[in-house]
């Protein structure tokens, strides 16, 4: 699954460390895709760069890659106990980096594109691959969904934001037309949601309204303790207080929403 967005900072890297950090309490084996050469998920995952073995190159190296060799273990798993079976459970990072930044280029040929697909389709260790996107149109979104099932879209209440996500829905039709018959659009996230401003849920209705049942439940509110979760690169499931207790059942609900087959697959 592609977590999505053309604009940038509305929370795409926020709700992929979310649903990992869901799908971890969950034990399903998991493997986060960072394919923003910025690393954000990378940073929030706790990992460091890791020279060659960055997602960067494995794509370059396309068709020998080992994607589950070259990943790496988040210390969020080795914090969250063993599992049912005695084992560590699975949550690996292909690490991202500047490198993968060759890729992102608006005029990327069908070849360049399936490169992220080659890598993946070989792995058998995962069950949920999440691919953080950057923010723009560009090569490595574009390798990202030909490499997915689905989109995830993220999208703040404002109109920026909003307008930002209907332009991203077109290009996702255009893109399934042209590419990938199969891509499914799993859902637009509403994040960052201020109850106490009138503009949010003016324009939180006003996403009800376009997106339909698109827009997904629940909504994610503007959470005070986010960016110290982050910053300590804490998984949310693992973090102490109720603010935190609260989110990780957010994220629960939405990985649980995103998994049941009739609640996905919004066309
Ligand atoms: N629900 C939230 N509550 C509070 N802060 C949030 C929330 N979601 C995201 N943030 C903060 O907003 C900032 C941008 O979020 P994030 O990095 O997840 O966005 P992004 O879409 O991945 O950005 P980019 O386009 O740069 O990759 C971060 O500092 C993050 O901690
Ligand atoms: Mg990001």
């Amino acid at each position: 699954m592609s977590i999505s967005s053309l604009k940038g900072g509305v929370g795409k890297t926020s709700v992929t460390l979310g649903l990992a950090s869901a799908a971890l309490a969950a034990g399903i084996p998991t493997l986060v895709v960072d394919l923003d050469p910025h690393a954000d998920a990378s940073t929030g995952l706790g990992v460091e760069p890791n020279g060659e073995n960055d997602i960067g190159h494995l794509l370059k190296n396309a068709r020998r890659a080992d994607i589950a060799a070259a990943a790496v273990p988040s210390p969020w798993a080795g914090r969250s106990g063993a599992a049912a079976d005695g084992q560590t459970p699975v949550l690996d990072v292909a690490v991202g980096g500047a490198f993968s930044g060759i890729y992102d280029r608006p005029d990327l040929k069908l070849r360049n594109l399936r490169r992220l697909h080659t890598v993946l389709s070989r792995q058998n260790r995962y069950e949920l691959v999440l691919i953080d996107c950057p923010p723009s149109l560009n090569g490595l979104t574009r390798m990202a969904w030909t490499a997915s099932h689905r989109v995830l879209l993220v999208a703040e209440p404002s109109l920026f934001s909003v307008a930002g996500t209907e332009r991203t829905l077109r290009a996702l039709e255009l893109f399934r037309k042209e590419f990938v018959q199969g891509l499914q659009t799993a859902g637009v996230v509403a994040n960052r949601f201020r109850e106490s401003s009138a503009e949010q849920r003016f324009r939180l209705e006003e996403m009800r309204t376009m997106f339909g049942d698109a827009l997904l439940s629940p909504v994610l509110p503007d959470q005070a303790n986010w960016q110290q979760i982050q910053g300590a690169a804490y998984a949310v499931h693992q973090w102490p207080g109720d603010a935190a207790r609260q989110s990780a059942a957010r994220f629960d609900e939405l990985l649980h929403g995103l998994a049941d087959p009739a609640s996905a697959g919004v066309r």
